[in-house]
């Protein structure tokens, strides 16, 4: 935040430890530093036994599992995969005939406030008569289903349809481009999509179904024979005979029982494509049993879900988040939760409070992101501010996507929980399909902006280049040692770049990579309390996290270069944002010269409309420099540091006299 006296206090609360109540630790699931470490030891004393024994009394295996764990094709490992489970039977059926049965699955709440409640007894209905609408259009097992979906029940009825069949299924988050949807549908090779006609967003419609047509029509996607719509409005939206149907019709006269199909622990429940340090996206795998265990422990250990609890998640099911968060964990749960299609800010940035006072919800679980933009909204507008609502009912605060600086740490412990609910802030990726680091609510000590500890049986560590454990206070990368449950599989179509990516020869070629940088704490400004505790410092690659959404500035790179007509070269860094957490800028040489004045904020916006259109709205750069050209090493290597220096404003202190221009730092750090 940039209002001076929380940056005082930044300082003085750093080192603040806020240790979990005494009631907290007595009805948590693991209660106590005792209970956590009990179960470290015996992960620690036998590995396989410790997860088998986890994957039995958590999940429903209509075949057992005789294997626990497989290394002998590392770094493909696998889980349990002689064992068979259906993962929507998991989240649905394994509920019925007892007290959940007719329990709230869903409190869905719509863009405009209007809200639908859903029962697992209604779901599973929804979803078996789903799962025989993609049948009868010849879905099954293997296949690859996209998903192009808004925040809506639809959305999660749909993910739980393809997994009752086992069809593969993969979410594009709604504000990805025609481009964007298109590559993804032709690396997966997709059957259908499902989509609507229209997205709900801050009371304006967006359309979804267009976006699909104009990708099919990009090419390479014949597969595709089948494209359900689900008319959220009652707009039309073109349709392709043959091709295209409305969700009406294809559910009408099927059946609302749908069996089923068991598939092996191993088998690929769902690809969802991240970004990573080159251009094309990386498709992450997760397999059915190892990623559906960690959706529904995570949910009892980090969440510690109780049955009276009214769980919400935030994150779009676009996102990891909105998968383990939404669409999987709390069902596995049995929970009941809040699933909102709109955004914060709509009809004003009270939204989130209203909805936690509407619908009495307990656990809350959002990014930093919107913490801060929610901060600043109350500040200019004290009829937002979390005080004027009702939030009594919080019990538990989680935050996810990236680091949560302290001053938004505390402002959310003092006005939304009212400081008495725990902040699990939770560290993990898209690859690691659940929490990795994070407090425990009845187990672990606070100190705002870190992660705390590994989750029971997790071996994570610090280690430099070469391999070697980082001492407590030292930075260095952030590693998995011993491979788990919920571990991204494989990269679709690409296994050669999972093992370089995740598991580096350099560290011996089975040591999980994370690709953030970290340290631990030594204790010493707290008495010990937080000895070894992590602190997550950001990407040590390419990829930017800007409000929580992970973006290769490789990616922006190569869309600029491939406006051929206008760029000749362009380089993108990152740099702080008080609200985004980091903020794109883009370096760009043009083929014309350096535009100036009004000519060179034109051809910037032109530079991110076409951003826009070859990725999507997220990833504009805010920032976008001209340049005559771009500082480079003597071997012809774009400067970077340099260029997040300039992006940040710093005072240049690196060597630059093997600069050919060096007149162009000066160009570069002007700001259109
Ligand atoms: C960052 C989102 C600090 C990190 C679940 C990671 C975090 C990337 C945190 C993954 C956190 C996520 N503190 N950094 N609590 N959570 N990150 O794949 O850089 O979208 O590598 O998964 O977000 O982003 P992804």
């Amino acid at each position: 935040m940039s209002v001076p006296s929380s940056a005082i206090e930044s300082v003085l609360i750093e080192n603040r430890v806020f240790p979990p109540s005494d009631a907290m630790v007595k009805c948590a699931r693991i209660s106590g530093m005792a209970a956590y470490n009990a179960l470290c030891a015996q992960a620690g004393g036998d590995y396989e036994g410790f997860w088998a024994t986890l994957a039995r009394e958590n999940l429903a295996w209509s075949k057992p599992f005789t294997k626990t764990l497989d290394e002998s094709n590392a770094p493909f490992y696998k889980w349990f995969e002689d064992g068979e489970l259906n993962a929507s039977a998991n989240c649905l059926d394994r509920h019925m005939g007892t007290p959940v049965e007719n329990k709230t699955a869903i409190i869905f709440e719509a863009d405009d406030g209007a809200v639908a409640k859903v029962t697992y007894k209604e779901l599973l209905a929804r979803v078996g008569q789903f799962a025989n609408a993609l049948k009868a259009r010849g879905v099954k097992k293997g296949d690859r289903v996209i998903l192009y979906m808004p925040m809506t029940v639809e959305g999660v009825i749909a993910m739980q349809a393809c997994a009752r069949l086992g069809a593969i299924h993969s979410v594009v988050f709604g504000g990805f481009s025609a481009k964007a949807l298109q590559e993804r549908i032709v690396n997966i090779g997709a059957v259908a999509v499902i989509t609507a006609n229209v997205q709900m967003r801050g009371g304006r419609a967006m359309p979804l179904k267009a976006v699909v047509d104009e990708a099919l029509a990009l090419g390479g996607c014949e597969a595709v024979k089948t494209v359900l719509v689900y008319q959220r409005t009652k707009d039309a939206c073109n349709m392709v005979a043959g091709r295209d149907l409305t969700f009406e019709q294809a559910l009408a006269g099927q059946s609302t029982t749908c069996a089923p199909v068991p598939v092996s622990a191993e088998h690929p429940l769902f690809v969802l494509y991240t970004s990573g340090s080159t251009g094309q996206p990386k498709g992450v795998v997760h397999c059915t049993g190892g990623y559906l265990l960690w959706a529904k422990l995570t949910m009892d250990w980090t969440f510690d879900l109780k049955p009276e609890d009214v769980f919400w998640c935030t994150a779009d099911i676009g996102w990891i988040t909105g998968h383990t968060y939404v669409a999987y964990g709390p069902l596995a749960a049995g929970g009941t939760q809040i699933m909102f299609e709109g955004v914060p800010t709509y009809p004003d940035a009270g939204r989130f409070w209203q909805m936690i006072e509407r619908h009495k919800c307990s656990v809350f679980y959002t990014a930093p992101t919107a913490v801060r933009s929610l901060i600043k909204a109350s500040e200019a507008d004290p009829k937002v501010h979390p005080k004027r609502f009702d939030l009594s009912s919080l019990r538990i605060l989680g935050s996810v996507g990236e680091p949560i600086n302290p001053e938004a740490w505390v402002w959310y412990y003092k006005n939304v929980g009212g400081e008495r609910c725990p902040i699990v802030d939770t560290w993990w990726q898209t690859e690691t399909g659940g929490h990795m680091i994070n407090p425990l609510p009845g187990v672990t000590a606070l100190v705002p902006g870190s992660c705390t500890l590994p989750l029971p049986g997790l071996m994570i560590s610090i280690v430099d280049e070469m391999g070697h454990e980082m001492p407590n206070g030292s930075g260095g990368m952030l590693v998995i040692k011993r491979p788990w449950p919920s571990m991204v599989r494989t990269i679709w179509n690409d296994p050669e770049r999972f093992k370089k990516s995740y598991f580096p020869e350099e560290l011996g070629g089975k040591t999980y990579l994370a690709g953030d940088g970290a340290v631990r704490s030594t204790g010493e400004a707290t008495n010990g309390a937080d000895r070894g505790y992590f602190r997550i410092t950001g990407r040590i690659d390419d990829v930017l996290n800007v409000s929580g959404h992970r973006m290769g500035t490789m990616e922006i790179e190569s869309a600029l270069a491939a406006k051929s007509d206008l760029v000749a070269e362009a380089a993108v860094v990152g740099r702080p944002d008080d609200l985004t957490g980091e903020a794109i800028c883009a370096f760009v040489v043009l083929k014309g010269g350096r535009p100036t004045g009004d000519e060179a904020v034109r051809i910037a916006n032109e530079l991110r409309n076409w951003i826009a259109k070859e990725i999507g709205p997220i990833a504009k750069p805010k920032d976008i420099r001209f340049g005559d050209n771009l500082p480079k090493t003597r071997s012809g290597k774009i400067m970077r540091r340099l260029l997040r220096s300039i992006a940040k404003g710093e005072p240049i202190t690196q060597d630059v006299s093997t600069l050919e221009n060096p007149q162009i730092l000066k160009q570069l750090a002007e700001k259109l």
